[in-house]
Protein backbone atom coordinates (compact mmCIF):
# COMPACT_ATOMS: atom_id res chain seq x y z
CA UNK A 1 0.00 0.00 0.00
CA UNK A 2 1.15 3.18 -0.82
CA UNK A 3 0.69 6.69 0.75
CA UNK A 4 0.78 9.98 -1.13
CA UNK A 5 0.69 13.46 0.44
CA UNK A 6 -0.20 16.46 -0.94
CA UNK A 7 -0.62 19.49 -0.09
CA UNK A 8 -4.28 20.52 0.44
CA UNK A 9 -6.76 22.55 -2.35
CA UNK A 10 -9.83 24.70 -1.34
CA UNK A 11 -11.79 21.80 -3.31
CA UNK A 12 -10.70 19.58 -0.25
CA UNK A 13 -12.37 21.36 2.45
CA UNK A 14 -15.96 19.30 2.21
CA UNK A 15 -13.74 15.94 2.35
CA UNK A 16 -11.68 16.68 4.98
CA UNK A 17 -14.25 17.87 7.50
CA UNK A 18 -16.40 14.72 6.91
CA UNK A 19 -13.14 12.67 7.55
CA UNK A 20 -12.37 14.34 10.66
CA UNK A 21 -16.02 13.68 11.46
CA UNK A 22 -15.47 9.66 10.74
CA UNK A 23 -11.78 9.67 12.73
CA UNK A 24 -13.30 11.55 16.06
CA UNK A 25 -16.38 8.88 15.80
CA UNK A 26 -13.94 5.94 16.02
CA UNK A 27 -11.98 7.20 19.03
CA UNK A 28 -12.94 5.16 21.24
CA UNK A 29 -10.43 6.16 23.78
CA UNK A 30 -13.17 8.94 24.29
CA UNK A 31 -16.72 8.34 25.39
CA UNK A 32 -19.74 9.05 23.05
CA UNK A 33 -20.47 12.12 24.78
CA UNK A 34 -17.01 13.36 24.30
CA UNK A 35 -16.75 12.13 20.75
CA UNK A 36 -20.02 13.79 19.96
CA UNK A 37 -18.74 17.27 21.60
CA UNK A 38 -15.37 17.24 19.36
CA UNK A 39 -17.25 16.29 16.61
CA UNK A 40 -19.96 18.88 16.69
CA UNK A 41 -17.50 21.48 16.55
CA UNK A 42 -16.37 20.44 12.88
CA UNK A 43 -17.34 22.67 9.87
CA UNK A 44 -16.55 23.17 6.46
CA UNK A 45 -16.07 26.62 6.85
CA UNK A 46 -13.18 25.92 9.46
CA UNK A 47 -11.24 23.68 7.13
CA UNK A 48 -11.55 26.16 4.57
CA UNK A 49 -9.83 28.60 6.41
CA UNK A 50 -7.57 25.66 7.70
CA UNK A 51 -6.13 25.35 3.89
CA UNK A 52 -5.91 29.32 3.25
CA UNK A 53 -3.89 30.21 6.64
CA UNK A 54 -1.53 27.05 7.51
CA UNK A 55 0.22 24.20 5.30
CA UNK A 56 -2.62 21.40 5.17
CA UNK A 57 -1.70 18.20 3.71
CA UNK A 58 -3.72 15.74 2.42
CA UNK A 59 -2.62 11.83 2.40
CA UNK A 60 -4.17 9.79 -0.60
CA UNK A 61 -4.11 5.98 -0.54
CA UNK A 62 -4.67 4.18 -4.22
CA UNK A 63 -6.41 7.92 -5.27
CA UNK A 64 -8.91 8.09 -2.40
CA UNK A 65 -8.29 10.95 0.65
CA UNK A 66 -7.45 8.90 3.32
CA UNK A 67 -6.36 11.42 6.14
CA UNK A 68 -4.71 15.37 6.48
CA UNK A 69 -2.61 17.01 9.49
CA UNK A 70 -1.96 20.51 9.25
CA UNK A 71 1.70 22.61 10.55
CA UNK A 72 1.25 26.32 11.36
CA UNK A 73 4.38 27.64 9.98
CA UNK A 74 4.18 31.59 11.35
CA UNK A 75 1.52 31.93 14.24
CA UNK A 76 -1.99 32.37 12.77
CA UNK A 77 -5.54 31.40 14.90
CA UNK A 78 -4.22 30.68 18.73
CA UNK A 79 -2.00 28.41 16.63
CA UNK A 80 2.17 29.02 17.61
CA UNK A 81 4.71 28.42 14.49
CA UNK A 82 5.30 24.95 14.59
CA UNK A 83 1.89 23.66 15.87
CA UNK A 84 1.05 20.21 14.39
CA UNK A 85 -2.75 20.14 14.63
CA UNK A 86 -6.15 18.44 12.59
CA UNK A 87 -4.17 15.09 12.21
CA UNK A 88 -7.06 12.49 10.87
CA UNK A 89 -6.97 9.49 9.22
CA UNK A 90 -10.52 7.75 7.71
CA UNK A 91 -10.94 4.68 10.25
CA UNK A 92 -10.72 2.60 7.02
CA UNK A 93 -7.41 3.46 6.52
CA UNK A 94 -6.32 3.56 10.02
CA UNK A 95 -3.65 1.01 10.94
CA UNK A 96 -1.22 1.36 7.94
CA UNK A 97 1.08 3.80 8.06
CA UNK A 98 -1.05 6.48 7.03
CA UNK A 99 -0.62 9.06 10.22
CA UNK A 100 3.11 8.41 9.90
CA UNK A 101 3.50 9.43 6.52
CA UNK A 102 1.68 12.88 7.14
CA UNK A 103 4.12 13.49 10.38
CA UNK A 104 6.74 12.77 8.11
CA UNK A 105 5.45 15.21 5.65
CA UNK A 106 4.74 17.65 8.31
CA UNK A 107 8.58 17.37 9.40
CA UNK A 108 9.56 17.97 6.13
CA UNK A 109 7.43 21.25 5.58
CA UNK A 110 8.13 22.41 8.89
CA UNK A 111 12.15 22.03 8.07
CA UNK A 112 11.84 23.19 4.84
CA UNK A 113 10.33 26.55 6.24
CA UNK A 114 12.99 27.28 9.03
CA UNK A 115 11.39 25.71 12.10
CA UNK A 116 13.03 24.62 14.95
CA UNK A 117 10.46 22.42 16.71
CA UNK A 118 7.33 21.25 16.45
CA UNK A 119 4.27 21.58 19.20
CA UNK A 120 0.93 19.80 19.42
CA UNK A 121 -1.96 19.50 21.66
CA UNK A 122 -2.49 15.78 21.03
CA UNK A 123 -5.25 13.81 21.57
CA UNK A 124 -5.23 10.43 24.55
CA UNK A 125 -5.74 8.49 20.88
CA UNK A 126 -3.06 10.09 19.16
CA UNK A 127 -0.41 10.41 22.21
CA UNK A 128 1.69 7.09 20.88
CA UNK A 129 1.28 7.89 17.48
CA UNK A 130 3.15 11.28 17.98
CA UNK A 131 5.26 9.43 20.22
CA UNK A 132 6.73 7.24 17.50
CA UNK A 133 7.03 10.32 15.14
CA UNK A 134 9.75 11.28 17.97
CA UNK A 135 7.40 13.89 19.48
CA UNK A 136 7.98 13.57 23.89
CA UNK A 137 5.15 14.51 26.00
CA UNK A 138 5.48 17.62 28.27
CA UNK A 139 2.21 17.67 30.31
CA UNK A 140 -1.12 15.85 30.56
CA UNK A 141 -4.29 18.75 29.43
CA UNK A 142 -7.78 18.69 29.60
CA UNK A 143 -9.97 20.64 27.26
CA UNK A 144 -13.48 21.60 27.69
CA UNK A 145 -16.27 21.03 24.85
CA UNK A 146 -20.23 21.84 25.42
CA UNK A 147 -19.37 20.35 29.00
CA UNK A 148 -17.44 17.40 28.30
CA UNK A 149 -13.65 17.23 29.39
CA UNK A 150 -11.19 15.43 26.95
CA UNK A 151 -7.78 14.46 28.51
CA UNK A 152 -5.48 15.56 25.73
CA UNK A 153 -1.19 16.18 25.89
CA UNK A 154 1.33 18.84 25.45
CA UNK A 155 3.73 16.83 22.97
CA UNK A 156 6.87 18.56 21.59
CA UNK A 157 9.57 17.09 19.04
CA UNK A 158 13.02 19.64 18.27
CA UNK A 159 14.11 19.79 14.56
CA UNK A 160 17.42 20.39 16.02
C1 LIG B 1 -4.61 8.87 15.74
C2 LIG B 1 -4.71 8.58 14.25
C3 LIG B 1 -4.39 9.85 13.45
C4 LIG B 1 -3.70 7.47 13.89
O1 LIG B 1 -3.71 7.26 12.46
P1 LIG B 1 -3.15 5.90 11.79
O2 LIG B 1 -2.96 6.16 10.35
O3 LIG B 1 -4.00 4.77 12.18
O4 LIG B 1 -1.72 5.75 12.49
P2 LIG B 1 -0.46 4.96 11.85
O5 LIG B 1 -0.92 3.63 11.32
O6 LIG B 1 0.26 5.83 10.90
O7 LIG B 1 0.45 4.72 13.14
C5 LIG B 1 1.65 5.48 13.34
C6 LIG B 1 2.50 4.78 14.38
O8 LIG B 1 1.85 4.82 15.66
C7 LIG B 1 1.69 3.49 16.14
N1 LIG B 1 0.39 3.43 16.83
C8 LIG B 1 -0.82 3.75 16.30
N2 LIG B 1 -1.77 3.58 17.22
C9 LIG B 1 -1.16 3.13 18.34
C10 LIG B 1 -1.62 2.77 19.62
N3 LIG B 1 -2.91 2.86 19.97
N4 LIG B 1 -0.71 2.35 20.54
C11 LIG B 1 0.60 2.28 20.23
N5 LIG B 1 1.10 2.62 19.01
C12 LIG B 1 0.21 3.03 18.08
C13 LIG B 1 1.71 2.60 14.93
O9 LIG B 1 2.09 1.28 15.25
C14 LIG B 1 2.73 3.31 14.06
O10 LIG B 1 4.03 2.99 14.51
P3 LIG B 1 5.23 2.71 13.44
O11 LIG B 1 5.42 4.01 12.69
O12 LIG B 1 6.38 2.34 14.28
O13 LIG B 1 4.75 1.62 12.53
C15 LIG B 1 -6.13 8.08 13.87
O14 LIG B 1 -6.44 6.95 14.66
C16 LIG B 1 -7.21 9.12 14.13
O15 LIG B 1 -7.53 9.94 13.25
N6 LIG B 1 -7.82 9.05 15.34
C17 LIG B 1 -8.97 9.87 15.72
C18 LIG B 1 -8.73 11.33 15.72
C19 LIG B 1 -7.55 11.75 16.55
O16 LIG B 1 -7.41 11.39 17.72
N7 LIG B 1 -6.71 12.57 15.92
C20 LIG B 1 -5.56 13.16 16.57
C21 LIG B 1 -5.88 14.60 16.95
S1 LIG B 1 -4.45 15.29 17.79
Amino acid sequence: MSVVVRPASPADAVVLAELSRAAIGAAEVYTPAQRAAWASRRSVAAHLRFIEVTRVLVASVDGVVAGFALVALAPVDGLAAGEVDQLFVDPVSGGRGVARALLSAVESTARSSGLASLVTHASWRAVPVFERAGFSQVEVESVTLDGEVLTRALMLKSLA
